[in-house]
């Protein structure tokens, strides 16, 4: 959480800033600030909320500043805050300086022992109760004449998380930056330099990139990256890593939220996934999963593990490698998985889904199962993010920066690619006949017409939503591979409308929540066509008798009079339903949401990566 950025350069160094922390903005938003270097002096400006409150107030010696005059360089930080440690203010907003004002620091992450840091500085004063601040005073504390050095030796000292970038006023022309367990990236430019938490909050400037490694640390001047890692005295040889994105890519291209946006380009992920990886009757997974077809005959087990809208995405792989692949699929929550003793066995391929590739549990779950030599593939949306480096092997989602915090097109995406890979783990083991691998492969192509069907018209679900947006609580029910499906429309109705949604299996009503159904609740249930379909239908009266008011995703053809609203979707077969159903419960949520006219894209207390735990 947080976002930082740091600029070494020619140009208008605060639009820079500014606009790269606008797009870092799903990473926190609740105070932001930056600070440039001006006459050996620190300029330093926060306020608390957004960073357009930042922009707007901005004091006028900053304009004066921004453009380099005589060919001198420009250096300068800033940061989009995610409170951890302190409430939302001015004094807890990042940048963070020391007691003689001849250092200032942006940070993302927690250093966990800063109370006992804190302790022993004893001499200096503090103005803040983050953390952060904490690691600005021990860098003053350890300077001797090189800020290097400095930063060296408090990063030794300091335990937890962290990704930050300095400057000081005693070497000028120098970004200082380091990392551990928190995202950190360069960005290369013709006589300039970015470091940032993310590629798209460089990509106006430059697509080259460097991703640090876990504990690196170094300098960046205007010609020269000099990175050196704790582990190690050897000056470090990072590649350069070119990202294909646009920066179009991360805009809101006429869309009113990012969220549509990204609904709305989901057929040409899903496009986009099956182009690249089916080549025939061939599924193709040959750059990616670099394991060999002996090692992947050997999988008696998998183990799938992810947070929020990417734990859905195990859920539903579950119920489908468990059918096509016959071998039993362990799902869990990342932070649940790091924290208990799992019995783990060498016959076992771990798969972990992170759109971001830098949730801090996944990480942890991801290094817990590699220290005892198992398989790991990722599944991640952004190239050389830390998930991506450290898997075994990564599958690449390919849906461009997702920016709103509700996952939308990173899921359908982690599906598509996951059920290609089920295929082609299937075919390799000869498990499913020719005729049903034939069949779920072309049912996988109808999908994305399929919802470029569904959002050809939203216009019943907007009606819906204008309808049902006054509610405070909702049920989503459904059993089978849909059941997931249910979980993800009601996270994706409570964290951006903030309206209290459960969702449950069908079946499980009776064991407790439906005494939760009267006339107020909404309950949206899943009754497409499948096997089943009939136990819905028991389960749907179950509801409707208690009269509860029902919103039934259905198909042609499927009548009841049970149904209060129906949401009619194109038919497919049981199994690749979750990818055209998720559909309609995002527009829902989106809709709702909208109608109260909440922050869509940035939700209260989320952020789009959460880097710690
Ligand atoms: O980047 P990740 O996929 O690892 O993120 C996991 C969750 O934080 C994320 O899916 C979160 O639940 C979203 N806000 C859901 O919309």
């Amino acid at each position: 959480m947080c976002g930082i950025i740091g600029y070494i350069g020619r140009r208008n160094i605060v639009e820079v800033l500014i606009s790269g922390l606008k797009s870092l903005e799903y990473r926190g938003y609740d105070s932001s600030g930056i600070a440039v270097l001006k006459n050996k002096k620190i300029l330093r400006h926060r306020t608390v909320g957004k960073v357009v409150q930042m922009e707007s107030t901005i004091p006028a010696e900053f304009h004066h500043f921004v453009v380099s005059k005589n060919e001198e360089n420009l250096v300068g930080i800033a940061h989009t805050r995610w409170a951890t440690h302190g409430k939302p203010s001015e004094e807890n907003a990042h940048p963070h300086t020391d007691c003689k004002q001849k250092f200032v620091i942006v940070h993302n992450g927690i250093i966990e022992n800063f109370i006992e840091i804190k302790n022993k500085l004893t001499k200096h004063k503090f103005s803040s109760e983050t953390d952060t601040e904490v690691l600005v005073h021990l860098i003053e504390e350890k300077y001797k004449g090189s800020v290097l050095d400095a930063v060296k030796e408090a990063i030794k000292l300091v335990h937890g998380s962290f990704a930050f970038v300095l400057i000081s006023t005693y070497e000028p022309d120098k970004l200082f930056f380091a990392r551990k367990d928190s995202p950190l990236i360069i960005g290369l430019g013709e006589n300039e330099k970015f470091i940032a938490s993310d590629v798209t909050a460089m990509l106006k400037y430059t697509n080259k990139f460097i991703f640090l490694e876990n504990d690196d640390y170094g300098i960046v001047t205007i010609d020269d990256i000099k990175v050196y890692n704790t582990k190690t005295t050897a000056l470090q040889n990072r590649n350069v890593a070119v990202v294909n994105w646009t920066a179009q890519m991360a805009e809101k291209a006429g869309f009113k939220h990012f969220m549509l946006k990204e609904i709305y380009e989901q057929p040409q992920v899903l496009r986009e996934n099956i182009t690249a990886r089916v080549f025939g009757e061939d599924i193709v997974f040959n750059d990616e999963v670099k394991f060999s077809s002996a090692q992947l005959k050997k999988i008696k087990k998998i183990l799938i593990i992810g947070c929020g809208t990417s734990y859905h995405a195990a859920l539903v792989i579950k119920y489908l490698y468990e059918q096509i692949l016959k071998i039993p699929v362990e799902v869990d929550i990342a932070s649940e998985f790091r924290y208990r003793e799992p019995v783990l066995s060498k016959d076992t391929l771990a798969i972990f889904i992170s759109q971001s590739g830098e949730t801090a549990d996944t990480l942890a779950s991801l290094r817990m199962v590699k220290e005892n030599k198992i398989l790991t593939l990722g599944v991640c949306n952004v190239i050389g993010s830390s998930l991506y480096r450290e898997a075994d092997s990564t599958i690449y989602i390919r849906c461009g920066p997702e920016i709103g915090v509700a996952s939308t097109k990173a899921f359908t995406g982690q599906l598509i690619c996951l059920y290609l890979f089920g295929l082609y783990l299937a075919k390799l083991k000869s498990i499913l006949s020719e005729q049903r691998y034939q069949e779920l492969l072309n049912s996988l192509y109808k999908v994305p017409s399929y919802i470029e069907h569904i959002l050809a018209d939203t216009s019943y679900i907007k009606q819906l939503a204008e309808m049902f947006y006054m509610k405070k609580d909702f049920l989503y029910l459904a059993r089978g591979i849909n059941y997931p499906i249910a979980l993800e429309g009601a996270l994706k109705l409570k964290e951006i409308s903030y309206i209290h949604a459960e969702g449950y299996p069908a079946g499980e009503m009776k064991h407790g929540p439906i005494a939760l159904i009267d006339k107020d609740m909404p309950v949206v249930i899943i009754a497409t066509k499948g096997s089943l379909l009939q136990k819905v239908f028991s389960n749907l009266e179950e509801v409707k008798s208690r009269d509860a008011k029902v919103i039934a995703l259905t198909n042609y053809g499927i009548e009841s009079k049970s149904i209060d609203y129906k949401i009619v979707l194109p038919e497919t077969d049981e199994i690749i339903s979750p990818i055209l159903n998720v559909v309609p419960l995002q527009l829902l949520a989106y809709y709702i949401a909208d109608r109260l006219g909440c922050e869509i894209d940035q939700p209260r207390n989320l952020a789009k990566s959460v880097t710690v735990e």
